[in-house]
């Protein structure tokens, strides 16, 4: 199972990969958190991603394929993985191609004023990474994680005038990706207005149907 999670900012994707890695007992792989990884180091290529990322644009294909190519060669990877955020562009789906066969690949959606409100409200965890919401997927305790108890932060990419230029950068960059997958028939779309607690078992039943072959779409779950 080499599976692609796709969708916007903020729709939802890195919550439901946490959720599928346990499910599918195969490793999710965020660009995103990959990057906030390099980002922290005191390098020239550090800078230069962190630099990037605090204006929500998009880090370069080369150094992104160089990222993706080493963690995807790691031995937990062998029986497959979950990628979150990469590719994000034609030409990164042209270069993950060469690397490997990918088998599914789920484009989740959401209305434009839940994913506002979803990237307003998100809470991340600084040690294991685990997402939460304020009013939506609440900790159990205030600004700590329920995981590993470690302290919850807002990440910096969601202040509101970063996250327009990401919104606007997806909007013109995700249709050329999404029509390279569907040329492949490889896409399938997977709708998640519903709040995390009413929806959530069901999202996992229809993306394990899915992925292990007992279905053959996803749609809109209600
Ligand atoms: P990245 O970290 O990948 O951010 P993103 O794609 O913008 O996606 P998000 O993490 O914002 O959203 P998500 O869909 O995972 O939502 P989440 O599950 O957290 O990338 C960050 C930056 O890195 C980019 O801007 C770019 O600079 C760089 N980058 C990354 N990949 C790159 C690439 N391939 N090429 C170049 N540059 C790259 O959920 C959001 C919130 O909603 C949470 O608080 C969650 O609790 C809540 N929520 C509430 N209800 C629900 C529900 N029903 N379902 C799911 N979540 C819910």
């Amino acid at each position: 199972m080499k599976i692609l999670f796709m969708g916007m900012p903020g729709v939802g994707k890195g919550t439901y990969a946490q959720i599928m890695k346990e499910e599918l007992g195969i490793p999710h792989i965020s660009s995103g958190d990959l990057l906030r990884d390099v980002a922290k180091q005191d390098s020239d290529l550090g800078k230069t991603v962190a630099g990037i990322m605090k204006q929500g644009k998009l880090v370069s294909d080369d150094i992104m394929l160089e990222i993706i190519k080493q963690r995807i060669q790691q031995p937990d990877c062998e029986k497959g993985f979950i990628l979150d955020g990469y590719p994000r562009t034609a030409e990164q789906a042209k270069m993950l191609n060469s690397l490997v066969e990918i088998t599914h690949v789920l484009h989740f959606k959401a209305d434009d004023e839940v994913i506002i409100d979803r990237l307003g409200g998100r809470l991340v965890c600084k040690g294991c990474k685990s997402i939460f919401h304020k009013t939506g997927n609440k900790p159990k305790v205030e600004w700590k994680c329920d995981h590993c108890s470690t302290e919850l932060h807002t990440r910096e990419d969601d202040k509101p005038h970063v996250v327009k230029q990401r919104l606007e950068l997806d909007a013109e960059k995700s249709k050329p990706l999404l029509d390279h997958y569907n040329g492949e028939g490889l896409l399938v779309e997977i709708v998640i207005n519903k709040p995390i607690h009413d929806i959530k078992d069901k999202v996992v039943k229809r993306i394990k149907d899915y992925v292990e072959g007992k279905s053959d779409s996803i749609g809109e779950i209600e």
